[in-house]
């Protein structure tokens, strides 16, 4: 695997995940083990991107339950329908939130994330994790967002 990073200085975001993936890409390569390469994922995007937060909940025993993350410490558990990241695991797609304070049901794991999206993680068709980014900016991800983070969680196997 490849242990350096090289972080791009572009401000373009589609420019900014097209020089992270081939990085993460080669990051996981080879390495069976699911903690090592969700782990590695959050810091190579968390370095990139200078995301407040960015994790993996996992589905265990019909909960979300915290996996590898940078940032604060965050809740540990979310049940289904609860908050963004239970309601995307719920119905099965991305949500894009420009203003968590006008989502019903929000988790503040943080009063200081403003803004937030979550994908979720499909394996044999069912949602095995979500990938949660939070921002202290409003309205900071957007579709660009949601296309290259979606392509990023196909990179790891589940199994
Ligand atoms: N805000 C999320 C909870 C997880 S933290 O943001 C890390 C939610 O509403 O599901």
């Amino acid at each position: 695997m490849a242990e350096d990073l090289t972080i791009t200085a572009s401000t373009d975001k589609a420019e900014q995940y097209q020089s992270s993936i081939p990085q993460i890409r080669a990051l996981i390569e080879g390495e069976p083990d699911l903690v090592a390469n969700l782990a590695n994922i959050c810091a190579a995007l968390k370095e990139q991107f200078k995301w407040f937060w960015i994790g993996f909940y996992l589905v265990k025993d019909n909960e979300l339950v915290l996996g590898p993350f940078q940032g604060p410490v965050a809740c540990t558990r979310i049940g289904l329908g609860k908050g963004v990241c239970g309601t995307a695991w719920q119905q099965e797609k991305t949500l894009i939130v420009p203003n968590v304070e006008e989502f019903p049901g929000h988790i503040a794991c943080s009063s200081l994330s403003q803004s937030e999206i979550v994908v979720p993680v499909f394996h044999e068709g069912k949602v095995t994790a979500v990938l949660d980014a939070d921002s202290e900016a409003l309205d900071h991800f957007d579709e660009t967002d949601a296309s290259y983070l979606e392509k990023i969680v196909t990179l790891v196997n589940f199994t």
